[in-house]
């Protein structure tokens, strides 16, 4: 018995098979990952864009139920068959959540960028759970659960093959835009409620580090002393150009150089040549602000174990003990507290006055070890080299 059989409706036809193309897509990319920072943001995108892919698919579904299994499907078959899509909308739904648990509760916190735009957040109440046994069989689970999809895929296509070829109503037409004719009585419906919903859902936890994170710690206005637990100088007699002065980073990622500046920060200044003793500096940095070109590098800096920025909103520095070094520049001794850790590290700097302006230079070494910075993640500095740079240049007018 052949009748045109009705087929999927367009929308539902559309999702079937961009969902099965990622999915295959991202099996692939799963197992290719290796160390590729670019790939694992990849297929981080791609698999939370299945989830709500998904989830629309799933309430569409429910608005706008499939044409029956052909007549001449055995109950057998039709059993199989139903169970067959069960499990793969329990995946499609269940592995991309698998995966979130996964980064969420991984010891090396690096943050996900979606497609290099939107900031997602890790799964709630984790923190306690990172690098533990849970991860462990997150991380099993996730991996199997892609070798079932696969046995799956075998018994769908296998499925389909054979309703086809079998002379029966066939079933692969079903899901071919071009053939048969949509069996709902009624134009499809639910469009706001399934892409509504899902676009509503992504839309509220992709908000959620907006409103989490701390609004960025406003600098001290011009000329007021940083406050800083060191000793904290009144008198300033220079007022730095921050347009034309910048704190630069810079360090060694997986082999590459790496550099960024801090967009927000202050600095109160003493400084006078002929009295050394009393020169001064106080700096108060913003590290939410730094900058490294990347909004995934510039995510994993605020996180945790980088610098904390909810926990620890600013960065203190105190140069102090200045000396003039043979060379005709000077050195100094940068007192900073980073994440409540006391750090001293020499500054070397060189100096020009013309009249009422100054221009400087200087630079120093620094420890990611000694200021506690991504010491979960990379302890060793396998991935991040362990000595950052950090630059200071620009110019500074005198106070009258
Ligand atoms: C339908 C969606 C997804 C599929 C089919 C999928 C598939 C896979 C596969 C096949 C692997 C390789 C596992 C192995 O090495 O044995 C993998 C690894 C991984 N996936 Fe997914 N994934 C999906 C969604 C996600 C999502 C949404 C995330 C995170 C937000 C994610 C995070 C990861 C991570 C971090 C790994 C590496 C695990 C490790 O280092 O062992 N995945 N995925
Ligand atoms: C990972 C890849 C795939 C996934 C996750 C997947 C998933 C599904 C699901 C869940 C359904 C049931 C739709 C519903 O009634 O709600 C379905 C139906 C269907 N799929 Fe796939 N599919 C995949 C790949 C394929 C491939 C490669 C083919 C080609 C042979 C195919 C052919 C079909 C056909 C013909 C139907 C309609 C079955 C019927 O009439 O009941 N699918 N698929």
């Amino acid at each position: 018995m052949t009748t045109s059989s009705s087929r999927y409706s367009a929308v539902a036809i559309l999702l079937h098979w961009a969902i099965a193309a990622l999915i295959l897509f991202m099996i692939w990319l799963g197992w290719n990952m290796e160390d590729n920072e670019v790939r694992f943001q990849l297929h981080k995108s791609i698999g939370i864009s299945i989830l709500f892919l998904s989830v629309a698919r799933v309430l569409w579904r429910g608005m706008n139920p499939p044409p029956p299994m052909p007549d001449d499907m055995k109950p057998w078959e039709k059993t199989l068959s139903h169970g067959v899509h069960v499990g793969f909308y329990v995946l499609m739904i269940g592995l991309p959540l698998l995966g979130w648990l996964l980064v969420s509760t991984s010891k090396f916190q690096v943050s996900t960028v979606l497609f290099g735009t939107v900031s997602w957040p890790h799964l709630p109440f984790t923190e306690g759970l990172r690098g533990g046994a849970l991860h462990e069989v997150v991380e099993f689970l996730h991996s199997k659960g892609a070798w079932v999809l696969i046995v799956l895929l075998g018994l769908h296509v296998a499925g389909a093959v054979k309703h086809e070829i079998g002379a029966e109503q066939g079933v692969f037409k079903r899901m071919i835009p071009l053939f048969g004719k949509p069996d709902a009585p009624h134009p499809a419906r639910g469009y706001v409620t399934a892409f509504g919903g899902a676009l509503v859902a992504f839309a509220i936890i992709a908000a959620l580090p907006l409103m989490t994170s701390s609004a960025p710690a406003a600098p001290p206005p011009e000329g007021a002393p940083a406050a800083s637990p060191a000793a904290a100088t009144t008198e300033t007699n220079w007022a730095i150009d921050r347009e034309a002065s910048e704190i630069r980073f810079t360090g060694t990622y997986e082999g590459n150089s790496f550099t960024g500046t801090f967009e927000r920060w202050s600095a109160d200044v003493y400084f006078d040549p002929d009295d050394l003793e009393k020169a001064n500096v106080q700096v108060s940095v913003d590290p939410g602000s730094a900058s490294a070109g990347k909004k995934l590098y510039n995510d994993t800096l605020k996180s945790g174990e980088w610098f904390d920025i909810s926990t620890y909103p600013s960065v203190q520095v105190s140069v102090i003990n200045f000396a003039a070094s043979p060379d005709g520049g000077y050195t100094a001794e940068a007192s900073m507290l980073v994440k409540n850790k006391a750090v001293d590290v020499p500054l070397s700097f060189n100096l020009t006055i013309d009249g009422d302006t100054a221009t400087y230079e200087g630079e120093a070494v620094l420890s990611r070890k000694a200021m506690n910075i991504g010491q979960q993640s990379d302890p060793g500095g396998d991935w991040v080299a362990d000595e950052v740079t950090v630059t200071i240049k620009g110019t500074a007018t005198r106070k009258p």
